[in-house]
């Protein structure tokens, strides 16, 4: 609706030569604070300036030039410097419930990806070492833009680049070989992989390291045998993670994959004259574009992490010919990408355009400070969603204490999701944020729980009314809350091109909420079972639950029937 409201007005200012981008318009719109003033309103002061005429005056031209309201619209009026527009409300609901029921897991879409591919990169961790709690950041947000693009249309390849190869390979072969044991790596691998690590991470051991990551580029067998052993124990453990999260992947990737295009991309920089030699190494000078010296191959002849990027990307091009890129990854590596992006445009590859970072900010924990490690311990993973799902047990055992085990089970891991991955997005994700378990998990307030929890209250609803019966259902007079639900209903599709656009999540994550809210003040004003109009609410809830489920499945969270 409100689309259409910004259309009408985009050419009613067009023919009076005050052309305003479709964004300004939407920035001026409101919602009216009373039912009597109509149901959007757009002021005109902003444009007093740029028409040199008194506001008022511009709100009588603009009435004057949009003529008579198309059908949607009972009525549009002015009132001072404001144009107030009146929806023809039971029109309006009765078409939106309709679609919306009619349409169901596909309301919403766009569309606007048809036959186009996207690649979305996210999670990316580094083997052997423990999943950071900084992927888990780059793990929810590219999972639900995967999801966003698919929504739309796009189809969509998610690519996991797990750090599987560098220098710290070398330390830890080292110390493999020095303080290493078979059996505790099988029993327990990260945990051992990592004190070896601590271990062999010292400076009298640098040379003998470096050297062991020079045999593992050389192929040395004895290296190479140990290495894949420590990718697949870390992969298995990472695995379970995914499991937990509901999560999947197209493609396991990796740094290690790219050693042959490597060496093509070397000879193709050298060719174009990229390449410059600096104390041995070999850099791209992108001094001229503000971009500082990108580090291209150490002077010992190994690689770094930039030239695997710049290899990954173009087979990637080769083999998926997308049309958009998307990396999913932290913020502290903004100047890594722009580089790797730069020097693909300058070997002439013009899809760099088409690649994104998409980055995101840290979590904190209570006390603002990074949160990576308690009490210089470090975080598991597991350990902090295994907490999270017994917090949630907590709750939901206080609510139906006779539950049984495996519906406990099910609920608990559902709502431990919800919390974690909604107290995720529901911020701009290039903000910090603090990451605070006890708050997600609980059932009030800004917090995925309270929201599954209205979806729960609308199924209990239609579950209680027995007979749905199909039939067109009489509106009646509308109330105030009902319109306010069917309004916010109306508005789902938009956020989401919005949230594509923005490549934001949390746009999504906030309506989630406020559709949530809005249902539980309709359902605290306007009885449904038994009450005269009760085919017409039943119906509203019923879209309602369609389109929030729909919303928090972008997202990432799944609903269920019961809390
Ligand atoms: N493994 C890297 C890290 O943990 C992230 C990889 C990001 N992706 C990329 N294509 N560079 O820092």
């Amino acid at each position: 609706m409100k689309q259409q409201i910004i259309e009408i007005l985009e050419n009613a200012l067009k023919e009076m030569g005050a052309e305003t981008e479709k964004e300004e318009i939407e920035k001026h719109i409101e919602i009216p604070p009373s039912f009597e003033m109509g149901d959007y309103a757009f002021p005109c002061f902003f444009l007093a300036g740029k028409l040199r005429e008194n506001p008022s005056q511009i709100a009588l031209k603009i009435r004057e030039k949009i003529g008579n309201p198309p059908e949607q619209f009972e009525d549009i009026q002015t009132s001072g410097a404001y144009i107030n527009f009146f929806l023809d409300r039971k029109k309006l609901a009765q078409n939106l419930i309709l679609k919306i029921l009619k349409e169901k897991e596909n309301f919403g879409k766009a569309n606007i990806g048809k036959g186009k591919r996207i690649v979305v990169e996210f999670s990316s961790p580094n083997i052997a070492k423990p999943f950071g709690i900084g992927h888990l950041r780059s793990t929810i947000i590219g999972n639900s833009i995967s999801k966003i693009c698919e929504f739309e249309g796009f189809s969509v390849i998610r690519i996991n680049y797990l750090g599987d190869w560098g220098t710290q390979f070398g330390k830890l072969l080292l110390g493999f070989k020095k303080f290493g044991s078979k059996k505790s790596l099988e029993k327990n691998p990260i945990k051992h992989l990592l004190e070896i690590y601590v271990k062999a991470n010292k400076k009298i051991y640098e040379k003998q390291s470096r050297e062991w990551f020079k045999k593992l580029e050389e192929g040395d067998k004895e290296a190479l045998e140990l290495w894949k052993k420590f990718r697949e124990l870390s992969l298995k453990d990472f695995e379970k993670i995914y499991k937990l999260l509901n999560i999947k992947f197209d493609v396991y990737s990796g740094e290690s994959m790219y050693n042959e295009e490597m060496k093509k991309v070397l000879k193709e920089l050298d060719e174009k004259g990229l390449l410059k030699k600096s104390d041995g190494a070999l850099v791209v000078n992108l001094e001229e574009y503000n971009l500082g010296v990108a580090l291209i191959q150490k002077s010992d002849g190994t690689t770094l992490y930039a030239t695997r990027d710049l290899a990954s990307a173009i087979e990637r091009h080769k083999k998926y010919k997308f049309s958009r890129m998307i990396y999913e990854v932290g913020q502290e590596q903004k100047l890594h990408f722009r580089q790797v992006f730069k020097i693909l445009e300058l070997m002439g590859h013009g899809w760099a355009k088409e690649c994104v970072h998409v980055d995101h900010g840290l979590y904190l924990d209570e006390t603002g400070k990074k949160f990576a490690t308690r009490k210089g311990k470090t975080i598991f993973m597991e350990d902090i969603l295994n907490e999270t799902i017994s917090l949630a047990k907590k709750e939901i055992q206080k609510r139906f204490p006779k539950i049984s085990k495996k519906e406990l089970e099910e609920r608990s891991h559902k709502v431990a999701i919800a919390a974690i991955f909604y107290g995720d997005l529901k911020n701009n994700r290039s903000n910090n944020m603090v990451f605070d378990i006890k708050r997600f998990i609980s059932f009030e307030g800004d917090t995925g729980p309270y929201i599954l929890y209205s979806y729960a209250r609308a199924s209990s609803i239609l579950r209680k009314a027995k007979s749905l019966k199909k039939g067109k259902a009489e509106t009646g007079e509308l109330d105030p809350k009902e319109i306010e639900l069917v309004k916010k209903l109306s508005e789902f599709p938009s956020v989401v091109l919005k949230s594509y656009n923005a490549l934001n999540p949390s746009l999504i994550a906030n309506y989630s909420y406020q559709l949530a809210q809005i249902f539980n003040e309709f359902y605290h004003s306007c009885p449904v079972i038994g009450s005269k109009k009760e085919l017409f609410r039943l119906s509203l809830v019923q879209a309602f639950r369609q389109v929030l489920k729909n919303s928090l499945g972008l997202l990432g969270i799944e609903t269920m029937e019961e809390m």
